[in-house]
């Protein structure tokens, strides 16, 4: 079971388990990386508006100077990276959740800003999904939203995701369990990097569905350029095996909710596209925000990423990483 934690903690439940030795060990090794990364030169200016948050470096240093075949000029492999983490997983029924080496999970309620509400104190996100939330929010009552979409579901336990099954099935149907709510073990919920908005009016205390129309277009329309994709279309069901859920965000980070919305493609089908610009192939890029980037595919057994640290990774929880680096 998942006990919350405070916003500001670095802690993962793996990471909690471990003795305080290993755990300074893994501080010392942390900021020997963000030195390095701190000492980098900067590649590209910061730039102002949502989509400025380009992605925070993860260089590991425990992959600086390992042997092995010569590295691509201006890389360095990281072979000991883990597939299973990154806000690109995949998730769904052929891949299930893995648990990743390292997650940061935070509690809503004590996170979040003034600009919409949480059902309760049980419900985690991603750190990193958090942040971008609280600036997509932040900036939808700027423009005159109502502060009253409700984040009711964030990170799931696979017991959780059972329990939910269990009740759709009981109260409506097998074939409707399946069709909406996830297998166990194969809910991106458990990753920490999905949500889901509901309506609820605070004076009344009556709930409605969020649909993202009406008032609520504005959070579909600018949810990209905070991370956030729609992750279970309408016209996507055959390939996420999920029916339409207006309400179920997914975190992907910027650029890459940028490219999936504006190229039509989900999850599924994004990491067909990276896996189709390989590191010795075409890289995809894409400039979001006054900042280009370059992605690259990396097999988990080939992966390079950019001396310099001025780079996001991810793992598609299967076999293989994208590397995202924000280009001059
Ligand atoms: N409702 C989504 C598919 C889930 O259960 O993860
Ligand atoms: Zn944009
Ligand atoms: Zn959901």
């Amino acid at each position: 079971m998942q006990t919350p934690s405070s916003p500001r903690s670095r802690s993962s439940r793996r990471r909690r388990r471990r003795p305080p030795l290993r755990a300074l060990l893994t501080a010392a090794i942390c900021a020997l990386a963000a030195l390095v990364i701190l000492r980098s030169p900067a590649v590209i200016p910061a730039s102002a508006g949502p989509d400025s948050s380009r992605p925070a470096a993860s260089g590991s240093s425990s992959a600086q100077g390992s042997a092995g075949p010569a590295s691509p000029s201006g890389l360095t492999p990281l072979p000991a990276a883990d597939v299973h983490s990154g806000a690109l997983v995949l998730v769904n029924a052929d891949y299930p959740y893995v648990p990743p080496q390292s997650q940061t999970l935070v509690t809503v309620l004590d996170g979040k800003n003034d600009a919409y509400l949480v059902r309760d104190g049980s419900v985690l996100l991603d750190e990193e999904a958090l942040d971008a939330l609280n600036r997509l929010m932040a900036d939808f009552a700027a423009q005159g939203g109502e502060r009253n979409v409700n984040v009711v579901a964030g990170f799931r336990t696979e017991e959780l995701q059972q329990h939910l099954f269990d009740q759709s099935a009981a109260a409506n149907g097998l074939d409707h369990a399946r069709r909406y709510v996830a297998q166990p073990g194969h809910s991106e919920h458990q990753t920490g990097y999905a949500l889901d908005f509901s309506l609820y009016d605070v004076s009344s205390g009556v709930s409605a569905d969020f649909t993202g129309a009406g008032e609520q277009q504005w959070i579909a329309d600018h949810a990209p350029d905070y991370g956030f994709v729609l992750r279970y279309g309408a016209d996507k069901e055959t390939v996420t095996g999920i029916a339409a859920e207006s309400w179920h965000y997914r975190y992907v980070g910027v650029p890459h909710a940028h490219i999936m919305t504006d190229r039509g493609l989900c999850l599924e089908e994004y990491w067909d596209l990276l896996r189709a610009h390989p590191y010795d192939g075409e890289h995809l890029r894409t400039a979001v925000g006054g900042t280009t980037y370059e992605i690259w595919y990396c097999p988990a057994a080939a992966l390079y990423v950019p001396e310099t640290g001025d780079y996001a990774l991810s793992g598609d929880n299967v076999g293989g990483f994208a590397v995202t680096v924000p280009a001059p």
